[in-house]
């Protein structure tokens, strides 16, 4: 099953004229491949070389670095990565080789205050498991590399020399499955890096529950279970998360993970994350007569019930937040109460005169304000349909 690949095609075409018509001047950013990667068969799944996107820091922020991960799901069996192979999501080849930088990621002052003038590098998403695999499947007529760890590192080490490796503030990001990447390299980041640099890292729309569906199935924990298992993944989870759970590879899951993780952190989500409703919540299989479908494209067409259960995800997701809510001093987040999944990469979302606010702070000035330390920033919103600052961007 290729959780996700459907639903990120038309969110992306969905989106894409729109963030195309309101940025003037779009910055692109060109790719670079990692040679070096293929000694250690750190290679996207069909074989080609990973590769990232960097745009230099300038100024005060020369020394400064922020690394994002792309996302786009996860592939869990040989079927679905053999698809995904032949696509942008498993292989190099057929990526854009030029990438629009806008939101976290924009090079203006204007619109992205804080880490405008950083290093700012895309690390591309070729592997189908958020940068944890290490394994390989080959058989007489096809080989499948599962080597997301090690295009990480591989990818940390080209970097290190260019700069990073004397980075005096860092930040690690991503969104969706590369929000869950963060989750898994958080920790280990910050030990590439100077001791006495400032290290934080940051998830958008990564944080994925452990949930059970509308109709009691545990959909997404089964999909993990295989993915952690087809593609070598519980060798690289938190050996303290791993000893302490009866199942190891639901450390894979962010609500389980997020406690042996030292490094500060901020967590960016909505409590109605579009991807999660879809894929979680109401997946396709738990829902075969299609009484969700209104529903799920506009959030206005929720029967009571549905919203009442859309409700219970919220609570739940807070629920599972609750021990770091409370515990962590040095951690901000950032849960709104928005139809959409992802606000940190698109320029509407992340700072703008109508971009969403949790108390009349843009998610760019909360980041901000939690990474700098200038402001307490544990901000939830108040339940759907209070925010009238929400995009919702329903596919
Ligand atoms: C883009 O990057 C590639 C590889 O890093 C390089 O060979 C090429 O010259 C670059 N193109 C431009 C226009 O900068
Ligand atoms: C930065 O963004 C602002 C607002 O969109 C725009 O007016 C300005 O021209 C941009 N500056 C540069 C250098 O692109
Ligand atoms: C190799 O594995 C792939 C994926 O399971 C399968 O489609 C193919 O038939 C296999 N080839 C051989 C020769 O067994
Ligand atoms: C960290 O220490 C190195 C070596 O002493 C020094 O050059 C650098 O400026 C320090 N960085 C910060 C952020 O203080
Ligand atoms: C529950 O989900 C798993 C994984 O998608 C599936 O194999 C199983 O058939 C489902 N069970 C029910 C009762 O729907
Ligand atoms: C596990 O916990 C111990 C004690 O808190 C800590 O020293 C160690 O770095 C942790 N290991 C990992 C992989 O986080």
């Amino acid at each position: 099953m290729n959780l996700a690949v459907a639903f990120a095609f038309v969110f992306l075409t969905t989106v894409a004229p729109w963030r195309v018509r309101s940025q003037e001047q779009r910055l692109l950013v060109n790719m670079t491949l990692v040679p070096n990667a293929r000694a250690s068969r750190a290679l996207c799944l069909d074989g080609s070389l990973p590769a990232y996107h960097l745009h230099r820091g300038f100024g005060a922020g020369q020394d400064n670095w922020l690394l994002q991960f792309e996302g786009g799901g996860w592939c869990n069996d040989l079927t679905s990565c053999l698809e995904r192979a032949k696509t942008r999501r498993g292989s190099t080849r057929y990526m854009t080789k030029w990438e629009v930088f806008s939101g976290i990621l924009s090079n203006n002052a204007t619109l992205n205050p804080d880490f405008y003038n950083w290093n700012r590098v895309k690390l591309r998403y070729c592997d189908g498991a958020s940068f944890t695999g290490d394994a390989v499947f080959s058989n007489r007529t096809t080989t499948l590399y599962f080597k997301g760890q090690k295009i990480w590192e591989a990818i940390i080490r080209d970097l290190l020399p260019q700069g990073l490796g004397k980075a005096r503030k860092a930040l690690l990001s991503g969104c969706s499955a590369g929000g869950l990447a963060t989750f898994h390299h958080c920790d280990d980041f910050a030990k590439y890096l100077p001791k006495n640099a400032s290290v934080k890292c940051l998830s958008d729309a990564g944080f994925f529950l452990d949930e059970r569906d509308i109709s009691l199935n545990h959909t997404m924990r089964y999909f993990v279970k295989s993915l952690v298992q087809l593609q070598g993944i519980e060798q690289n989870l938190n050996r303290n998360c791993t000893r302490a759970l009866y199942f190891p590879d639901l450390c894979f899951f962010p609500q389980y993970a997020l406690r042996y993780i030292s490094t500060p952190y901020f967590i960016l989500n909505s409590a109605y994350d579009v991807y999660q409703f879809h894929h979680i919540l109401v997946p396709p299989s738990a829902d075969m007569h299609g009484h969700w479908n209104r529903c799920k494209l506009n959030p206005a067409e929720c029967t009571p019930a549905q919203i009442n259960t859309l409700q219970g995800f919220r609570l739940h997701m807070l629920a599972a937040l609750r021990p770091f809510y409370m515990n962590s001093r040095i951690g901000g987040m950032f849960i709104n109460s928005c139809f959409a999944h992802c606000q940190s990469e698109l320029q509407e979302t992340w700072f703008g005169a109508d971009s969403p606010t949790i108390n009349e702070k843009t998610i760019a000035e909360a980041v901000g304000d939690w990474y700098f330390s200038r402001d307490r920033t544990k901000k939830i919103d108040c339940a759907y349909p209070c925010d009238a600052t929400c995009h919702n961007l329903i596919p």
